[in-house]
């Protein structure tokens, strides 16, 4: 047993019992660590090193499968999940040219995510680290888009910047998730604010749904990629006075705290009542006015709590981070890299590949667990709802 496991091995045993101090930098060895996300319906493995090198990455789609359903479809992305496994993490492996016994460490989504789908992967990660002997770290799935920021940096003109020191502000917009965090340190987040129903991607692809759009192929497809595909060709100001702000009524204004769900139910109900899908130019003006409406209501937010923590907390950020699939749109990069340079920050945006779900970002959230000595034990569990500020108990015990 080489001095890693070893080490790995006692502190399955003792890691509830450290405290904070313990934590500090527990490894600076070099790591190449195998990342595993099954949280949705992407299959994807990773091969990636602690001096951030993405060996490989594979990625399964399973877009034909629920295109004709309307949706993700649980169970069924789950048996897609357990017959793709076996296969994209081998070529994970092959690709990054080494075998399991090169792999320092197995990381994989615990939560949140659809509960079939992270079982799947959880299930694959268990068994593939304990009969190798390699310690196991279970990740945040929106820890890992926050620190893929980390790995990879690139601003609106595709521009590589420095990697973002703590703390940072970051803004995660995903299927199942709007959040403004503000990331202390790993596994230390405070949350300033969140969806109070739909979450931003969710309310974009029913939107894209209603206006009839096709999913965009390839391997990064799918119906927000369609709606802006859809926008470049609009005028976002045609259908203005038909979707209002969401929550820009007086006593919501100074509250941080999302909303997408009123935004949606307009869209869908001006998208019948006008009868835009029968319109080219009127499905091109509405998609570029929802989406334009989406990204106003995040910019409203994001003042708030940047005045906030930087005019009156005086919190010294660093950045501005923005990640999560919806934070491949490129309108929503260029505007939202205008509001940070406002601040005097920088936009900080992983490149579109690693915006949506990959296992590059949990290898990599893994690698930054792993040095702060955060490595799981074999016997855990997924956990399908998970409050990302929970993170914050298990660093501070
Ligand atoms: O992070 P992600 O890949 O999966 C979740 O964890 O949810 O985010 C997927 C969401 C979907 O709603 C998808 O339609 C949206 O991100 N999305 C986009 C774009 N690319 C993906 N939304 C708007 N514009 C895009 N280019
Ligand atoms: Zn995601």
């Amino acid at each position: 047993m080489n001095k890693t496991v070893q080490r790995a091995c006692q502190l399955q045993g003792s890691f509830k019992h450290l405290t904070q101090r313990h934590f500090r930098s527990y490894s600076t060895k070099p790591l190449t660590v195998l990342g595993i996300e099954t949280s949705c319906d992407d299959t994807t493995a990773a091969v990636v090193t602690s001096d951030r090198k993405i060996l490989s990455e594979i990625v399964r789609t399973q877009h034909h499968l629920h295109e004709p359903l309307g949706g993700i479809v649980p169970t069924l992305a789950s048996t897609g999940h357990m017959q793709n496994l076996p296969m994209v993490v081998r070529e994970a492996l092959e690709q990054a040219n080494k075998s399991i016994n090169d792999i320092d460490c197995v990381a994989v989504t615990r939560g949140p995510g659809l509960p079939p789908c992270l079982s799947a992967g959880m299930n694959a990660a268990k068994t593939l680290a304990a009969v190798a002997g390699k310690p196991i770290v279970g990740v945040h799935h929106m820890e890992a888009h926050a620190l893929t920021a980390r790995l990879t940096t690139e601003n609106a003109m595709g521009d590589h910047l420095p990697a973002p020191a703590f703390p940072f502000m970051t803004l995660l917009v995903s299927g199942g998730h709007t959040l403004l965090l503000q990331a202390n340190a790993v596994g230390n987040y405070d949350q300033l604010g969140s969806t109070m129903d739909d979450a931003i991607g969710e309310a974009i692809d029913k939107a894209s749904r209603a206006l009839g759009l096709k999913w965009a192929q390839g391997r990064r497809g799918g119906p927000g990629v369609a709606l802006e595909q859809a926008a470049l060709k609009g005028d976002p100001m045609r259908y203005d006075s038909m979707l209002p702000l969401p929550l820009s009524e007086r006593e919501w204004t100074k509250k941080i705290g999302f909303s997408f769900s009123g935004l949606k139910t307009a869209m869908m109900r001006m998208v019948e009542r006008q009868n835009i899908t029968n319109n080219e130019q009127g499905v091109a003006d509405a998609a570029a006015t929802f989406q334009s409406k989406c990204i106003q209501h995040l910019e409203q937010k994001l003042r708030l709590a940047l005045d906030q923590s930087i005019k009156q907390q005086n919190i010294p950020l660093t950045a501005l981070v923005v990640s999560g699939g919806v934070a491949s749109n490129n309108v929503l990069r260029s505007r939202l890299e205008v509001l940070a340079a406002s601040y005097g920050l920088p936009l900080i945006c992983p490149p579109p590949k690693l915006c949506t779900d990959n296992g590059v970002m949990i290898a990599w959230a893994g690698i930054e667990r792993y040095q702060a000595g955060l490595i799981d034990d074999y016997e855990i569990t997924t956990i399908p709802k998970w409050p990302i500020e929970s993170l914050k108990d298990v660093v501070a015990k």
